[in-house]
């Protein structure tokens, strides 16, 4: 069996972090939400994996490289446009070449992993299965009706769901797809959906077999749901000491300190984890908070929140919580008067002052 992991779309409910990077490698515990995925296929014994990527082709292959760091094979497949899932799936035509394989969203995160879907669907032996999650909000999803016990119906974001199922970004298939792909017409938002594809397997008599995800499960696409997933990795995470603490600081429960990492004077209350080379001086990093790489974050409090790599926060006596800054940000607090506020953000940046 391989894997198809998809790594294109533009991430817009993500912006502005989305206008310069991947939305798929923004880090959730200080690793790339597509690392996750790479993960799970890998552990559920899928190692020839193709990658689907588009616009941000360039830092996703850097991130990842031919994938032997992480025991696998990744192949590079270009999708021109982001045309639908279903679109991808024809773009990886070739490469599938009439393997039965495991179609992964690179910003869908299962905390369980997927080692017993997979051998659940190779030992039932069906064209397809669906993985459902129940959710409070079916109308951002693509939704499933069921009936005894087989899928019977899939709406893509129906305005009324008629159920609670949402569909979650894995799904298992055999060749058939290929012909639902090439069978369907593109939807209102002009994509080939991959929902469609499916329910034209459902409506030609082929079987498409659902299975209920009762573990968690994310789609990360936006600050919410990443803050969320955030928050269910680092609660996993185990206490390591790898960088250096001083003896004025206090770390509590479960704290990551990685590599060359400095704590000075500081309280880091876990779980959380500070990245390699930050440096934490005379301040507080809360609970449910990622510091990734070459940070500082100097007499400041933070909170729940996720720093991406080269940022700094100087200075800030506010807390900062339920917050995603990107990359080599700088928040810090100036002296110039008169005293006001002052801003630099990227297109459809979001600040809350209080
Ligand atoms: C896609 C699928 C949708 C599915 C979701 C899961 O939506 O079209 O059916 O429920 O992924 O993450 P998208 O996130 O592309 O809008």
């Amino acid at each position: 069996m391989k894997g198809l992991l998809l790594s294109g779309g533009r991430g817009t409910r993500l912006r502005p972090i989305t206008h310069t990077s991947a939305k798929q490698l923004v880090p959730v515990a200080n690793k790339p939400v597509l690392f996750y995925g790479i993960e799970a296929l890998r552990d559920a014994g899928i190692t020839d994996i193709g990658i689907i990527v588009g616009d941000t082709q360039e830092e996703i292959r850097r991130a990842c490289g031919d994938g032997a760091r992480f025991g696998v094979k990744l192949t590079y497949i270009h999708q021109a446009e982001p045309l639908g899932l279903a679109h991808a799936v024809l773009t990886a035509r070739e490469y599938l070449a009439d393997s039965d394989f495991v179609m992964y969203l690179g910003d869908n995160l299962i905390i369980s992993g997927i080692k017993e879907l997979v051998h659940k669907y190779q030992t039932e032996k069906s064209n397809a299965m669906v993985l459902l999650a129940r959710v409070p909000n079916p109308n951002q999803f693509g939704v499933a009706e069921l009936k005894d016990g087989k899928v019977f119906r899939l709406v893509e974001k129906p305005k009324e769901p008629k159920s609670d199922l949402a569909l979650v970004g894995v799904y298992m298939f055999d060749k058939l797809v290929m012909k639902a792909a090439s069978s369907i017409q593109p939807s209102a938002r002009g994509e080939l959906e991959i929902t469609d594809a499916i329910q034209w397997l459902v409506d030609q008599g082929h079987r498409v077999n659902p299975h209920i995800v009762t573990g968690w499960w994310k789609d990360t696409g936006k600050l919410e749901d990443m803050l969320e997933a955030n928050r269910m990795i680092l609660a996993t995470m185990e206490r390591r000491i790898a960088g250096s603490v001083d003896a004025a600081s206090c770390l509590e429960d479960k704290v990551v300190i990685e590599e060359g990492a400095q704590i000075v004077n500081s309280t880091i209350r876990g779980p959380a984890i500070i990245g390699r080379n930050t440096r934490i001086e005379n301040s507080y990093v809360g609970p449910f908070t990622s510091i990734y790489y070459n940070c500082l974050v100097r007499s400041s409090e933070i909170e729940h929140s996720i720093l991406l790599e080269e940022s700094k926060v100087l200075d800030i006596r506010r807390r900062i919580e339920d917050s995603l800054i990107g990359k080599n940000v700088t928040i810090s607090r100036s002296p110039a008067r008169p005293k006001a506020l002052r801003f630099m953000l990227g297109d459809n940046s979001s600040v809350g002052v209080s």
